[in-house]
């Protein structure tokens, strides 16, 4: 990998240690994967945050980060953690829990981290512009900025997305690379153009495809940010996709030739047998909702279904996940949900600790659908909010 004089000083350590520990790992992420040099980012979002998934030993990772002096060098914004950081009672959270989410959140803070710990930073606190090189590790939001938006970055684990927002530059391989950004597959899709609807196809899309990219034809031409955010989250947990075009939707969708690629149709049989094997509870003891975290639109669509209903004794627990950046915005239509269950902000259902209190759990997010029963222990009903609410007025 060809290293530029201010890249080889870092390297050899006389920026200090935390600079050279991030630098040699970004170089030997770049060796594996073939790129021949470093190039700059505007941004990073980094994963790795809640208790519940990294444990005291990544505690003791970031404790030793900060003692070494870590400092990130462009605006990094972080990922949701295990509890809301002020309404945690609320969750059924321990002290003990408490205490360790907590320390990760002031330790990421001391490094210059943005604490927003949301899964949606583009819809406010950190939005890459078409071209921009980034490292971003939340797989449903870096295919949201690579496909949605026309930035730039490779599917980033935790470690190798703070190393690049400490260096300031990434490995330039993979999605950096414009013929890397190319569709394999086209996706003949046929969906009623509901939120719920995208989250299916992603479901069916990214379950056949794996790591592919893929090119929708036949997404509404309306297809905006809660639609392209519940593709993407589903895809990426369904598969490992980490861009996808869209004709007429996507900036980059026109650069493509597609006439000669594999055709797949993705129609009503295919989004049933993706429906089927997402639901595996027949009842529930909590619905949450938010995955990715909900947008100030979602918030005012719930809050205008709920207006003026009563919750039903006995029903299941709600909680509404969503930034508390959004939260503030939306104030009003918030206190309506409210009257139903926690707004929470900073957290979500599947990184924070609910196999405690919980056993079956639904949702409308087809990427929930695939990790509660794997991270969280959970039987799961994935249907739209609508259904789910019929069990709650
Ligand atoms: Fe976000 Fe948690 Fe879903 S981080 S994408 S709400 S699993």
């Amino acid at each position: 990998m060809e290293l530029r004089p201010d890249e080889e000083r870092i390297l050899n350590g006389e920026e200090g240690e935390s600079r050279r520990k991030a630098m040699e790992l970004l170089v030997a992420l770049g060796k594996v994967y073939g790129a021949e040099d470093l190039i700059g980012i505007s941004s990073a979002h980094l994963s790795g945050a809640s208790y519940k998934t990294i444990g005291d030993g990544g505690l003791k990772y970031l404790s030793d980060q900060v003692g070494g002096g870590a400092k990130v060098s462009v605006p990094a914004t972080l990922n949701p953690v295990g509890m809301d950081l002020c309404r945690w009672k609320e969750m059924h959270i321990s002290e003990e829990f408490a205490v360790k989410q907590q320390k990760i959140v002031e330790l990421y803070g001391k490094m210059g981290v943005m604490t927003t710990c949301s899964c949606t930073p583009y819809t406010g606190a950190n939005v890459p512009r078409f071209g921009d090189h980034v490292a971003w590790a939340e797989s449903s939001a870096l295919s949201f900025v690579n496909s949605f938006i026309g930035a730039r970055t490779n599917r980033e684990g935790g470690p190798g997305a703070l190393a690049a927002a400490i260096v300031g530059k990434t490995a330039n391989y993979g999605l950096h690379l414009d013929d890397m950004r190319a569709p394999s597959v086209v996706i003949d899709a046929d969906i009623d153009g509901s939120v719920f609807s995208y989250s299916l196809l992603g479901q069916a899309v990214g379950s056949t495809i794996g790591g592919r990219i893929p090119y929708f034809r036949g997404l509404p031409v309306n297809t905006g940010v809660e639609e392209a955010k519940a593709l993407s989250a589903a895809m990426a947990a369904a598969g490992s996709v980490a861009m996808w075009h869209a004709e007429n939707v996507t900036p980059e969708a026109g650069r493509h030739d597609i006439s000669d690629l594999e055709k797949i149709s993705i129609r009503k049989k295919e989004l049933e047998e993706a429906y089927e094997k997402l639901n595996t509870a027949d009842d529930v003891q909590l619905i949450a909702l938010g995955c990715p975290h909900l947008t100030e639109k979602e918030i005012r669509e719930i809050a205008s279904m709920l207006k003026g209903k009563k919750k039903k004794q006995g029903s299941p627990e709600i909680w509404f996940c969503t930034s508390a950046a959004t939260r503030e915005k939306c104030a009003e239509d918030v206190r309506i949900l409210e009257e139903f269950g926690p707004v929470l902000a900073d957290t979500c259902m599947v990184v924070a600790p609910i196999e405690g209190t919980f056993s079956r759990t639904g949702t409308n997010s087809a990427k929930a659908g695939n990790y509660l029963p794997t991270l969280c222990s959970q039987s799961v009903m994935c249907k739209d909010i609508a259904k789910l609410m019929e069990a709650v007025y």
